[in-house]
């Protein structure tokens, strides 16, 4: 009898386990490719929201896989390496968010969804790469905490008005060692490139760029650009999504710009938890309860970019 492709048992698998694979712009090439729906923070949150299968796979960190999670609380959640974590997301802690908010109590609390589902639930409203200033500018207080991405508030900042914004020291390592350098090489050699960054790089990659885009943002861009070249600012898989998206435009990644954690889920891995069904997301009832209100303030905004 012939052997089935991994791709073969996949499918079979998903079928019999009434499931749906999401993953993130940042997954390798090989799970990209058999993902349902591959997408930004934001587009997974909505997918995973709207979708009927009982059981989903996240391929992404965990932060990701939580949302998904807490807006699916009677749903299986499986995240084939729960040793994908986001370095940013462990920057800010409940009980230290508590010592800033009790010294201003009169603050609008955002948290950037790469946060714990314990920080989003001590949260007023999160917020997606997509939509920062968006949602602070939505909020009735003056004065807003953010956390934990100290870029993408700095980012926020530009363009929100009369907020007195209080942002906390986290950083993306994979975003943050991005250099104006590596983005003016890439000009000099391709000077008719258009250049799209993050708004979690450092303000001086932000200052170079002439678009400043959440990952879905950059995929929407390129796809209705006229242009032929991007410099790309961000995690380097972006850009085998857009390659994909538009095979006929040419794509510049940064290759040091690397998530090490968005890599540790392989097509090994994600089989393995089909077959299985673990591991699965499990998080305190009363945590997911008062995540999912600032998390659904958030996606009832929609996208900012
Ligand atoms: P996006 O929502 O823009 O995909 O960003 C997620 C992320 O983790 C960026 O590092
Ligand atoms: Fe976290 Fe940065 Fe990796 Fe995104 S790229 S998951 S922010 S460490």
């Amino acid at each position: 009898m012939k052997k089935l492709t991994s791709r073969e048992t996949l499918e079979r698998l998903k079928e019999r386990q009434n499931a749906v694979i999401l993953a993130h712009n940042y997954q390798r090439p090989e799970v990209q490719d058999i993902a349902d729906f591959v997408g930004d923070s934001l587009g997974l949150a909505t997918k995973a929201a709207e979708t009927d299968a009982e059981n989903i796979v996240f391929c992404g960190v965990d932060f990701m896989a939580e949302i998904a999670k807490i807006l699916n609380p009677d749903k299986t959640v499986l995240h084939p390496d729960t040793g994908a974590k986001c370095p940013m997301a462990a920057m800010v802690d409940p009980e230290s968010l508590g010592w800033l908010t009790a010294d201003h109590p009169e603050a609008a609390v955002v948290a950037y969804v790469n946060t714990s589902a314990a920080v989003k639930a001590a949260s007023h409203i999160c917020c997606t790469s997509s939509n920062a200033a968006k949602v602070i500018q939505s909020l009735e207080q003056d004065t807003v905490i953010f956390v934990p991405d100290h870029n993408l508030g700095q980012y926020a900042k530009r363009s929100v008005e009369g907020k007195n914004l209080l942002l906390w020291p986290g950083i993306c390592p994979t975003h943050h060692k991005i250099t104006p350098d590596d983005i003016s090489a890439f000009q000099r050699s391709h000077p008719e490139a258009e250049v799209l960054v993050h708004p979690e790089c450092r303000p001086e990659v932000i200052d170079l760029a002439h678009q400043v885009l959440s990952t879905g943002g950059m995929t929407n861009h390129v796809r209705q650009s006229e242009g032929r070249e991007f410099i790309v600012g961000t995690e380097k898989e972006l850009c085998y999504r857009l390659s994909r998206e538009c095979p006929d435009k040419d794509f510049y990644p940064v290759e040091k710009a690397l998530c090490p954690n968005m890599k540790k889920t392989t097509l090994d891995k994600v089989l393995k938890s089909l077959q299985n069904l673990t591991p699965q997301v499990s998080l305190p009832q009363n945590i997911m309860q008062q995540a999912s209100r600032p998390l659904q303030r958030m996606m009832d905004m929609g996208r900012g970019d």
